[in-house]
């Protein structure tokens, strides 16, 4: 990975905390901050070209001026509160999971995706794993305090079920963006080049992983701690066919309820056409935390 495009990538993942924050602190949508935000995200989503150094400082100050604008913003709303924004990232309890906002609107990824699917894949299939995962979290907390685990293969079914439909599909949007498209770059295109032969084998492959799901599921690329390679797996359904100690890093949901509103069975269509909506910064940005030396392999 170039330092650069690495540089490029700690952006994007700023920006998202930066969201992740905004959205935490209830500030409104048509505040001035999400305004620069916003403008911001598209211009380092279209950052696909090595900048010259003068371009990338203007790119930091940009960064940088956000920023103190977001710390006077919040000095001011909490007064003598002075210090670094941070993210804290919550510890969900039991039964405690919530639906994640998707940063893109609901038709923002057509004509690859219509506003009508996204809108019920988002808010009523996903909603439904969320509410099913934290069904089975709270039953089983039931289950630890009574002592009672008659009914904990019912339970474990529930918790693999409907976890995996939550984690998935919290994925699957990530690795979607209106700005999406082209080539992976850096050591994650390395990567791939070394263990796929090329950027077209491997999407090859993972497209008719996809199309080849028997029933319905999702196909995956991981990235193994322990292989220290990718790979590409197909699940049956959310669970089936797993390969635990792998990390996802993109995954497609070839579930009709996916496509079948625009595309009927043509499921082959809907895989062709999704490679345009990739929000290859985030698979990126995934494999360079999960490709860490520093990352247990047990
Ligand atoms: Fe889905």
């Amino acid at each position: 990975m170039t330092r650069f495009r690495q540089y490029v990538n700690e952006l994007f993942h700023w920006n998202e905390q930066m969201k992740q924050f905004l959205n935490s602190q209830e500030v409104e949508e048509n505040s001035e901050l999400w305004n620069q935000l916003d403008v911001f995200t598209e211009l380092i989503e279209n950052t696909n070209r090595e900048l010259s150094h003068e371009e990338l400082l203007q790119l930091q100050a940009k960064a940088e001026n956000i920023h103190e604008q977001m710390e006077s913003y919040f000095k001011r709303k909490q007064e003598g509160v002075v210090g670094t924004i941070f993210v804290l990232e919550k510890e969900v309890p039991a039964g405690g999971h919530t639906l994640p906002e998707l940063s893109y609107s609901y038709h923002a990824l057509e004509p690859y995706i219509s506003e009508q699917i996204m809108r019920l894949h988002h808010d009523k299939h996903h909603r439904s794993y969320v509410n099913g995962l934290n069904k089975a979290e709270l039953n089983l907390k039931k289950a630890r305090e009574n002592n009672d685990f008659s009914l904990i293969k019912h339970w474990s079914r529930e918790l693999a079920f409907h976890g995996s439909g939550h984690y998935l599909h919290t994925i699957f949007w990530r690795n979607m963006s209106p700005n999406g498209g082209g080539d992976p770059q850096g050591i994650l295109k390395q990567a791939i080049e070394d263990y796929f032969g090329s950027i077209s084998t491997f999407k090859k492959q993972f497209s008719e992983a996809a199309k080849q799901v028997e029933g319905v599921g999702w196909a995956i690329l991981v990235w193994s701690p322990i292989a220290k390679h990718l790979e590409i797996l197909q699940t049956e359904r959310h669970m089936l066919l797993t390969q635990w100690n792998t990390v996802p890093l993109l995954v497609i949901d070839v579930w009709e309820h996916a496509y079948y509103l625009q595309y009927k069975n043509d499921r082959s269509s809907y895989v062709d056409n999704w490679w345009n909506i990739v929000n290859w910064h985030d698979v990126e940005m995934r494999f360079e935390k999960a490709a860490d030396k520093n990352w247990p392999a047990i």
